[in-house]
């Protein structure tokens, strides 16, 4: 199997004028520098003399993308005591402001594209589909809001975003929050504040005030800490890894008002099926995109495919030949399928592991990478099933497994006992599997004969359960309505 156009243009990027457009629009930032400095209510004896970060691209670490000034304790303190709920603006006033943040979006769309291929190594379909995503929070969550209105806000809301999708978690948990009439602090990961940064100023500029909305980048232990145990927040918002989740819960039941929410999104080891019945070319560029787009850094992203053991020979040939015509490099060229990891870090504990594999022979195949930046090779092991993966191993690796038809109840058994349940895909032309799956699986989001990553705002509201998150889901409809108070507003008599 050799798929006789380049797996990028088969992805999406198929029209040349786009394409052409995408060019225009992203080259004057080639090689602007961009600054994050916490912006807060009020100034906190300016920045220029406090040490600052350089943020490398991850593609190419000779680039610095620019710089950044973490928050320090006290700006966070002084963030908590400026911040003011947005309640003196009417529902309606609020879906204003944000309808015309996603339009100052759109018309930035050459800067937020080239931040986000070159702090955070985003291919261009990918950070045009993450972009596209931010705006599309911010439209949905405005009617949202103005659909909840004469609902009181909860008060100060602590946002905590990774890096994996630096725009469009980080801007749909503040639209979110600020849809309902909170105020808003809003913390980004620490490899990706610029990308941050400039959302913020975006959502300054269309009408949001600066009490409202504050922006504190810095390190999870320090300011992130500092962020969720303040006993004047009244809730947070947090996307990232399951370990983190269970650690900020901690520190708000220790210092939080019970009543405090903790909103939490987090990672997921997600498995896959394909039976004898389904169409194996549609299966394994499914798998492909499911496992390798993003280079595996989405925590929807595919982690073990088990195939029924008559036809595993055959789809795992496909899978190899496929993988064979993937382009892995600098994500600025359009040609490019997957780009870097996020960090040095991040490459050699997941190149690490799969050397263990290797050791083991159970790595069946791995792409070469280009020899500078963070890159790691899309590789495919063999385990027997998903008890041999311990954690979520957030990288380009797919496991897969086989399985005797006689097995496939037991096979969802072992899925659900993992105690994720992030997203799930099955490949059938079976019905009444398809129906048995969608009942026997715990999983936040099911796929059926399509690939399982890229939820759509609104028409796929994304999240898990379990150890994958607490509900409700993002970019659904009841996702606003827990950033209010249970209790209704005050009226004035
Ligand atoms: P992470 O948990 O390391 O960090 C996430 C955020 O938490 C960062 O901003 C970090 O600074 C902050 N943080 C770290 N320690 C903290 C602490 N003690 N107190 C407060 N804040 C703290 O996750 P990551 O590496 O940035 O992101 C990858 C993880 O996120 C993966 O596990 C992935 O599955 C998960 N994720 C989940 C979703 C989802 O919607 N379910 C989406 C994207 C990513
Ligand atoms: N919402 C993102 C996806 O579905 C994480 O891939």
């Amino acid at each position: 199997y050799a798929p006789k156009r380049k797996a990028a243009r088969g992805w999406d990027l198929n029209n040349d004028n786009v394409v052409r457009e995408l060019d225009l629009a992203r080259d004057p930032f080639l090689k602007h520098r961009w600054r994050a400095d916490p912006i807060l209510a009020k100034d906190n004896g300016g920045t220029e003399s406090q040490a600052h970060r350089v943020i490398a691209n991850p593609s190419n670490p000779e680039d610095a993308v620019g710089a950044c000034v973490d928050a320090s304790l006290s700006d966070c303190e002084s963030a908590i005591s400026a911040a003011k709920d947005w309640q003196d603006a009417t529902a309606q006033q609020r879906a204003i402001a944000l309808r015309q943040a996603a339009d100052l979006f759109e018309a930035n769309a050459g800067e937020l594209l080239a931040l986000l291929a070159r702090e955070s190594g985003k291919c261009t379909l990918d950070a045009v589909a993450e972009l596209r995503e931010a705006v599309d929070f911010l439209r949905y969550y405005a009617d949202r809001g103005e659909e909840l209105s004469g609902q009181a806000p909860r008060g100060i809301i602590t946002c905590i975003s990774p890096w994996n999708f630096p725009l469009a978690i980080f801007t749909g948990q503040i639209a979110a929050a600020l849809a309902a009439g909170n105020a808003v602090l809003a913390k980004p990961a620490e490899s990706t504040p610029l990308v941050a940064a400039a959302a913020v100023r975006l959502v300054h500029a269309a009408g949001v005030p600066r009490e409202v909305l504050q922006f504190l980048p810095g390190d999870g232990l320090i300011t992130g800490q500092a962020l969720t145990s303040s006993p004047r927040i009244a809730g947070v918002c947090f996307t990232g890894s399951t370990a983190t989740a269970k650690i900020i819960n901690r520190a708000m039941a220790e210092n939080l008002s019970p009543s405090a929410p903790l909103i939490a999104e987090t990672g997921g080891i997600n498995a896959g099926i394909v039976d004898s019945t389904a169409l194996p070319e549609q299966a394994i560029r499914d798998a492909l995109a499911s496992a390798f787009q993003s280079a595996g850094q989405r925590c929807s992203a595919l982690r073990i495919l088990y195939i029924q053991e008559d036809v595993a020979d055959v789809l795992l040939d496909m899978l190899h030949g496929a993988m064979d015509e993937l382009d892995i490099g600098d994500p600025w060229s359009l040609a490019t399928d997957i780009g870097p990891v996020i960090s040095p870090e991040a490459q050699a504990s997941i190149q690490a592991y799969i050397q263990t594999a290797k050791r083991e022979g159970r790595l069946l195949k791995q792409l070469a990478v280009p020899s500078s930046g963070h890159f790691v090779g899309p590789a495919v092991i063999e385990v027997t099933g998903i008890k041999d993966l311990a954690a979520e191993i957030f990288g380009p690796v797919l496991h897969v497994a086989r399985f005797a038809a006689a097995d496939f109840e037991e096979v969802l058994d072992n899925i659900n006992h993992s105690g994720y349940g992030l997203t799930f895909g099955l490949h059938t032309r079976i019905d009444e599997r398809v129906k048995e799956v969608s009942t026997a699986v715990h999983a936040g989001n099911l796929y059926v004969n399509r690939n399982q990553i890229g939820a759509v705002v609104e028409s796929q509201p994304f999240g898990g359960e379990g150890l994958s998150g607490t509900g409700p889901k993002a970019g659904g409809p009841r996702y606003v309505q827990r950033f209010q108070s249970p209790q209704e507003a005050q009226s004035s008599c």
